[in-house]
């Protein structure tokens, strides 16, 4: 579908993945308002955009998604400068790292009200503006590759995730018959300022544990010949939106950026389908008698 002259509302939009969309969706001929916590990032992604002559187009927002009465005047303010909404991205996202069992109740409920809570915030803010103007919209919810595939040293990350990739599939079938398009965003690794998110901790989720000795978590330890081919597995934030926009305008149920986890991917669904077993019976009955069982 044609996406110029429309409006994009991207959260965590002045970095990363986020600020990658906004570029794209721009050149694209979209209106952006890019909104996000962070001042800093508002202002460097302010500055990329006005040295690429996409500043016009583009208007900026101080918000929390974690606040709900800040959504709502973030949602009127997009409206104030561009008219109406039609494509929400909820992009803004904590990539904590930290197994379950070293988690303690600030970290878990910080990770679930950006990660998860946040997603909601914005369909509850955003989607009757959308279904009241009538003209088409779409949703894109930033999960993970992470949101398909668990990875044992961020469970609670994988946990948000995943029930970002839930959320999007059952909005999805939900929105389906509005003409208003859901997509579940599964990235692998891009690059981003991702790493940084123990700075946006606020207050009120301080860690009750001091895990100051621990250091931080550990990166991947790649031989120097080889961290050529590593970095080829690495998307850039503007192949990232790229891909998005496609996924847009196809309305994807999935856009993934990273192959080379099909084999993890066909490992879950195998065990899936092991576990679950046969009955052609009671798949027959169940069809025809639970509306909605397969989507
Ligand atoms: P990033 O850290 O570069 O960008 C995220 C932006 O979100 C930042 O500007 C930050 O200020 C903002 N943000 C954080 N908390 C916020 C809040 N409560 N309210 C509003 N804005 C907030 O990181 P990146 O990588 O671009 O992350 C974007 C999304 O992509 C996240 O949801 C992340 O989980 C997801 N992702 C990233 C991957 C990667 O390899 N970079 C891989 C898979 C998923």
């Amino acid at each position: 579908s044609e996406v110029r002259g429309r409006t994009a509302f991207i959260t965590g939009g002045a970095s990363g993945i986020g600020l990658g969309m906004a570029k794209v969706f721009l050149e694209a001929g979209m209106n952006v308002a890019i909104a996000d916590l962070r001042q800093d990032h508002r202002e460097t992604a302010r500055a990329e955009l006005r040295d690429a002559d996409l500043l016009d187009r583009t208007c900026f927002i101080d918000l929390d998604v974690t606040d709900r009465e800040a959504f709502v005047r973030a949602a009127d303010e997009a409206e104030a400068a561009f008219g109406r909404i039609h494509v929400l991205c909820n992009n803004a996202g904590i990539g904590i790292l930290k197994p379950i069992g070293a988690a303690d109740y600030a970290d878990w409920d910080w990770a679930i009200d950006v990660n998860l809570n946040g997603v909601f915030n914005g369909v509850r803010t955003i989607l009757p503006r959308i279904r009241a103007h009538g003209e088409g919209g779409h949703i894109v919810n930033t999960a993970s590759m992470a949101g398909i595939l668990q990875y044992s040293q961020a469970g609670l990350y994988v946990t948000t995730k995943f029930a970002v990739v839930g959320f999007s599939e059952a909005l999805r079938a939900e929105l389906a018959p509005d003409g208003i398009g859901v997509t579940a965003f599964c990235p692998g690794g891009v690059r981003s300022n991702i790493r940084e998110y123990e700075s946006t901790r606020p207050e009120r989720y301080a860690a009750r544990t001091d895990r100051s000795e621990d250091g931080p978590p550990p990166r991947l330890e790649v031989a120097p010949e080889d961290r050529e081919r590593l970095s080829r597995l690495t998307a850039s934030p503007e192949e990232a939106g790229r891909l998005v926009l496609n996924g847009i305008r196809e309305n994807a149920l999935y856009v993934f950026t990273a192959p080379e986890f099909r084999p993890g991917v066909e490992e879950r669904f195998e065990a899936i389908r092991r576990a679950l077993g046969r009955d052609d019976e009671r798949e027959k009955d169940a069809l025809e008698l639970i509306p909605g069982l397969i989507g």
